[in-house]
Parts: C-alpha cells; structure tokens; sequence
C-alpha cells in the first residue's frame, strides 16, 4: 500500500486507493467477525446457570464464615498476624496475572480442589467445637454450602468433560486441648474462608464473561 501511495499522485488514483483501502478495511473487518464467530465458544446455558448459582453461594459462604467465631471486631483485631498453623488449606494468592493464562477446565478443577479441602477444615472445625461444647451451627451450616458448591463444581467439570481431581487426603490435624486454641482456629479458618470466597468469586465472574453467559 505505502508504496503505491508514493508513486501515486494524480486524483483518480488517489480516489483508486481511496477505495481500495476501504475495501481492504471492509474485508479486514469481515474477516474478524468471522474469527470472532469462529473460535470463540458458544455460550453454555448449563454452565452459565451453575456459575450464577455458584456465585449466590459464594455470597452465602462468604456471610457464614464470619460468624463461625463469635468476636467483636475489636478483639479479633488482636489476633492480626497470628501466624496460621493449617498447613493443609490452600494459599490463595491473588493476583490479576492469573487471567490472563485462565483456562475453564483448569480453574474449575483449582477450585474443586479448594473446596474440598475447606469442606475438609470446616468439618474439623464443627467437630472440635463439639468436643467443647459450642454451637456448630455455622460450622455446619458452611460445610453444606461447601458440598452443595463442589457438587456444582463436579457437575461442571463432568459437562466440560474435565478430569476432577482427586479428593484431599486428610492431612494430621491438630488435636485442640484448649478453648483458646479452638478459638485461634475458628479465627483462621474463618479468615481463609473468606479469602477463599472473594477469589472464588471473582473468578466465577471472569469464568461468566469467558463463557459469554451474559448474551442472549
Ligand atoms: C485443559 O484443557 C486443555 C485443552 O483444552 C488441555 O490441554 C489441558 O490439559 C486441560 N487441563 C486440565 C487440568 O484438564
Ligand atoms: C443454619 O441453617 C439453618 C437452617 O437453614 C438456619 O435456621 C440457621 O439460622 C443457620 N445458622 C446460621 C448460623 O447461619
Ligand atoms: C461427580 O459427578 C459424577 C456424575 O454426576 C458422579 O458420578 C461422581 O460421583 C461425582 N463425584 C464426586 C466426587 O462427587
Ligand atoms: C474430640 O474429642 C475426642 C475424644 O476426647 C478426641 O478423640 C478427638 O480427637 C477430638 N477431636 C478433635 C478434632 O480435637
């Protein structure tokens, strides 16, 4: 093209190129509709209906974990920098270079994993307060959001035709002789919760956007 117009200095031609850059553009914006409609996938209602109903129990767990110690805000502040003994919960780090690379298959099955090993925790969790005779309720209460949230993740991963990876072993767990130990517990499993939430969250977001689910 550049060397036509340097060659080129008559009217008629400039209308030629005029034209012919038009065309191009017309046929360049063809061509991008076409890939566009082409690789990208098709929307899921399946899976578009189990990410919005996961999202809703995100935002359940999310309420529920802050209740699974009974603080005030002031005294939880106090435990800020505790350091955290659960060797077996996942780290989560969040950072936004994660989505660039994300893949549906290998997210879901991320978080199935998360969830199972949370789902793992919790039920610990629910059985110490038992041995000190506290309420379990929340703890209870968050271990079904958690099934419910990796039964939808394992029927997704099945619809994608995705590996679900094996559950957690069990890994030792403490054994808590005291009431403060099982307090500095509740603390951490509640805060990694909600960690765990807000990730989990946004990437459902971002796994609705991928999945064009907004588009009807
Ligand atoms: C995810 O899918 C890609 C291809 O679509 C495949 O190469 C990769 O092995 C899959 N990963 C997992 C964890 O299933
Ligand atoms: C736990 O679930 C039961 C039944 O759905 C509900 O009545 C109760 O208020 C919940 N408790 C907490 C702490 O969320
Ligand atoms: C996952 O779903 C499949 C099919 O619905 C089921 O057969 C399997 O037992 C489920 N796996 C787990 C770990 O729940
Ligand atoms: C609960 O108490 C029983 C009996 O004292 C004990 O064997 C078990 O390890 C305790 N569970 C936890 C999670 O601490």
């Amino acid at each position: 093209m550049r060397v036509t117009v340097n060659s080129c200095e008559s009217s008629s031609c400039k209308h030629i190129i005029h034209n012919s850059a038009s065309c191009l553009l017309r046929l360049l914006l063809l061509a991008e509709l076409f890939v566009h409609s082409w690789s990208r996938p098709t929307s899921s209602p399946y899976l578009c209906k189990h990410f919005a109903s996961m999202i809703t129990k995100v935002e359940e767990l999310t309420k529920l974990s802050k209740k699974l110690h009974e603080l005030s805000d002031n005294v939880l502040a106090t435990f800020a920098g505790v350091e955290n003994r659960l060797d077996g919960l996942p780290n989560i780090k969040q950072n936004a270079e994660y989505f660039n690379s994300l893949q549906v298959n290998v997210s879901l099955s991320e978080l199935y994993g998360y969830t199972q090993s949370f789902k793992l925790h919790v039920d610990w969790l629910k059985t110490v307060k038992e041995n000190h005779t506290l309420s379990t309720q929340s703890s209870s209460n968050a271990s079904t959001y958690l099934l419910q949230l990796s039964n939808q993740l394992n029927a997704s991963l099945q619809q994608i035709s995705a590996e679900v990876p094996q559950s957690p072993t069990p890994s030792s767990l403490p054994v808590v002789s005291t009431a403060f130990d099982e307090l500095q517990f509740s603390v951490e499993i509640s805060t990694r919760l909600q960690v765990f939430c807000s990730w989990t969250k946004r990437v459902l977001k971002f796994l609705q956007k991928l999945s064009r689910c907004h588009r009807h």
